[in-house]
């Protein structure tokens, strides 16, 4: 419990925090957008550390430590942990440390990939960190000990995907070759376990087939926000339209660019928060 608890009141005015490698997690963003639009959202971006999907856990677990740290101090009344590999590798830290409720992305679709899978073969298409880490094959299990899960690391295809690349034939070459040792062992759900992924969801089905059945996890991250807001009694008012602050330890152009291709809408102002600020944030 926090030292000096606040009222419902007082929580529900606060935004809901959010981070990120980068421009990935706005893929999140979008769908807690659609869910609440009501609410008021702080997204944190770490681009000067991108990518995560490369990192070490013992870094992953840093990085996420002191963003959500800053996020704390802002002031948030829940904070998402939208990065797939950071989830992985510091949820459990994350909850242990801070006070501040913790989404993370992987339980929420792995509960979706449990419900629907009929024939209980799950792929799941990550980074090499988040297949490293076991995080989807404990929670998977933790709902369902008995189901088959078939990993995928995809390295790379953030990069493609985040260049905008999205319909070259090195895309398709590398789409074919992930999907491919996953088709053979004949999943009927496969997760899309990484930021990216969701914004070649047609490319994906199309190689994978039409008997697979695709999970978007930031459609379930998004109604599990809701549903923790409102169980909290902590939700906005639903008769406003929210506002979107961001913040990048990259440059500033750069993501304002990139993620308003992401997120399909403008991106005004966006804050730089150093790298020295945040790590002097978190002694
Ligand atoms: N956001 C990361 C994830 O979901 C993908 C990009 C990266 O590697 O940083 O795992």
């Amino acid at each position: 419990m926090p030292d000096n608890p606040q009222t419902n009141a007082d929580l529900s005015a606060l935004p809901i925090g959010m981070f990120d490698s980068g421009v990935g997690g706005l893929t999140v963003l979008h769908e807690c957008l659609v869910t609440m639009p009501q609410e008021d959202f702080v997204y944190f971006a770490d681009t000067a550390r991108f990518p995560y999907g490369e990192k070490t856990a013992a870094e992953l677990e840093l990085f996420a430590g002191q963003i959500a740290a800053f996020l704390e101090r802002t002031g948030v009344k829940l904070i998402v942990a939208a990065c797939y590999s950071a989830t992985s590798a510091a949820l459990p830290m994350l909850q242990e440390r801070f006070s501040t409720p913790i989404v993370g992305v992987v339980m929420p679709g792995a509960r979706a990939a449990v419900q629907s899978s009929r024939y209980r073969r799950i792929g799941v298409m990550a980074t090499e960190a988040t297949v490293a880490s076991g995080a989807y094959v404990r929670a998977i299990h933790s709902l369902d000990s008995g189901a088959e899960v078939i990993q995928e690391a995809c390295p790379g295809l953030v990069t493609f995907i985040q260049d905008g690349d999205i319909a070259s034939q090195e895309l398709t070459d590398a789409v074919r070759g992930f999907t491919a040792p996953l088709k053979e062992r004949r999943p009927d759900v496969v997760i899309m376990g990484c930021t990216h992924y969701p914004l070649v969801a047609p490319m994906l089905q199309r190689h994978l087939g039409r008997d697979v059945s695709l999970v978007n996890p930031a459609v379930e991250i998004a109604r599990e926000v809701e549903e923790t807001l409102a169980r909290q009694g902590v939700s906005r008012d639903g008769e406003r339209e929210g506002t979107y602050s961001f913040c990048s330890t990259g440059d500033v152009e750069s993501f304002r660019t990139v993620g308003a291709r992401f997120l399909q809408m403008p991106i005004a102002a966006v804050r730089h928060v150093s790298l020295a600020e945040l790590e002097a944030g978190d002694e």
